[in-house]
C-alpha cells in the first residue's frame, strides 16, 4: 500500500527502453493513464504510453512519426516534417516539441498541438497540428503554421468546463505569452484573446482550473536550463490575471513545467493536483537521458499554491478509485 516512487525519475516501458515523452502530459481516461509526450528516437516525433497504476508503463504507439499521413486540409499550412538537407540538433527531422492532446466531443476526435522547427534553428517558431480517431492510434498530420501570422514557441492546450478550447504560446521572440480561442473543432485559431506579461519572456506554459479559477504556470527562458518557475491565477481566462507569484525555488527543483495530473484522493475523494516537469538533459545526445519530475502541488487557498520538494511519492495517490 505504501509503495514509493522516486519523484525524479526515467523510466522504462515494458518493452524495456526508456518511456520517452518529454514536454508532455499524462491525461486520464477512465482507470487508465496515457502519456503522450516527445519521442526524438529514429523517425519518432511523439509517443503515447499508458499505465493503471505509475509503475507499469506499456508502449501504445509512436502515435507522430516522420512518416505519418499528412492532410492538406488548410490551404496555408506546411506540410514538411522531414528536411533531410539539414541537421537537427537531437534526432532527425523536424523539431517537434510540446506536444499536448485534447479530445474533441462534438467531432469525437482527439487533437493534438505541439510547436514545429525546422530541424536546424528556432527561427520560424510555429504551431502545428495533427488529429486521430483514438488516442493513442496514427495521428494525420496536418502542417505548422504561424497562429494569426505570430511567432509561436512553448505552448500548451487547455479546454474549459464549456468544452471551448484554447492555445497558449510564447510570442514575438518568447517576450509574449498569448492566449488564443479555437475554433469548434479545436484545429485552428479563432482569436487572440489575451496578451500576458509583454516582455517578460515566459515559457513552458501550464493551464488548468479549480474552484472557478484558472491557474498558468510558467517558466523563465533560458533554454534547457532550469530556472524559477511561477504561478498566476484568474477568474476569467482571457483578463484579470494576478501578478506571477514564485513557484518552487529558483530552479522550480531543476525542472521546467509540463502538465498537470489530476487524481482523487483514495480517502477523502478530493481531487490532487500533481506538477509534471522536465529535467532535461540539455542538446545532443544528453537529451535522450532527460528525467522527468513530479511533485504534489498544495493549495493554500484558491489563490495561494505551494510546489513543495519531496524525494519520493506513493503510488497509491494514482490509483483510480472510480469517482
Ligand atoms: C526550452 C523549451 C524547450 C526547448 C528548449 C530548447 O526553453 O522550454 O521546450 O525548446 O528550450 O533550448
Amino acid at each position: 500500500m505504501d509503495r514509493k516512487m522516486k519523484s525524479v525519475f526515467l523510466p522504462r516501458e515494458n518493452r524495456g527502453k526508456i518511456l520517452h515523452a518529454h514536454g508532455g502530459q499524462i491525461l486520464r481516461e477512465g482507470e487508465t493513464y496515457y502519456w503522450i509526450g516527445e519521442d526524438r528516437t529514429e523517425r519518432n516525433k511523439v509517443s503515447c504510453y499508458k499505465s493503471k497504476d505509475f509503475l507499469n508503463w506499456e508502449f501504445c504507439n509512436h502515435i507522430l512519426t516522420l512518416d505519418s499521413q499528412t492532410e492538406k486540409r488548410f490551404p496555408d499550412r506546411d506540410l514538411r516534417l522531414d528536411i533531410p538537407e539539414q541537421k537537427a540538433a537531437i534526432g532527425i527531422g523536424c523539431n517537434i516539441e510540446r506536444p499536448k492532446v485534447v479530445y474533441n466531443e462534438k467531432s469525437q476526435q482527439y487533437v493534438m498541438w505541439m510547436h514545429w522547427e525546422m530541424p536546424g534553428d528556432y527561427k520560424l517558431a510555429r504551431c502545428a497540428v495533427a488529429v486521430c480517431d483514438t488516442i493513442d492510434g496514427d495521428y494525420t498530420y496536418l502542417g505548422s503554421f504561424n497562429p494569426l501570422g505570430y511567432m509561436s514557441r512553448d505552448c500548451t492546450l487547455f479546454v474549459d468546463d464549456d468544452k471551448c478550447a484554447y492555445f497558449i504560446s510564447a510570442a514575438r521572440d518568447n517576450q509574449d505569452l498569448h492566449i488564443y480561442r479555437l475554433t469548434e473543432d479545436y484545429l485552428s485559431i479563432e482569436s487572440k484573446v489575451c496578451t500576458l506579461w509583454p516582455g517578460e519572456l515566459r515559457e513552458a506554459p501550464v493551464m488548468f482550473k479549480r474552484n472557478g479559477y484558472y491557474y498558468l504556470l510558467t517558466s523563465g527562458c533560458t533554454g534547457w536550463q532550469a530556472n524559477q518557475s511561477s504561478y498566476a491565477y484568474s477568474r476569467y481566462i482571457d483578463h484579470g490575471w494576478s501578478r506571477r507569484f514564485e513557484l518552487g525555488n529558483e530552479t522550480t527543483y531543476q525542472s521546467q513545467p509540463t502538465g498537470i495530473i489530476k487524481t482523487d484522493n483514495s480517502l477523502s475523494g478530493e481531487a490532487e493536483y500533481w506538477y509534471l516537469g522536465d529535467r532535461w538533459g540539455g542538446s545532443g545526445e544528453a537529451y535522450f537521458q532527460s528525467e522527468y519530475v513530479i511533485l504534489p502541488l498544495l493549495f493554500l487557498s484558491d489563490t495561494s499554491l505551494s510546489l513543495e520538494w519531496k524525494a519520493e511519492i506513493e503510488y497509491e495517490h494514482f490509483i483510480y478509485h472510480g469517482r
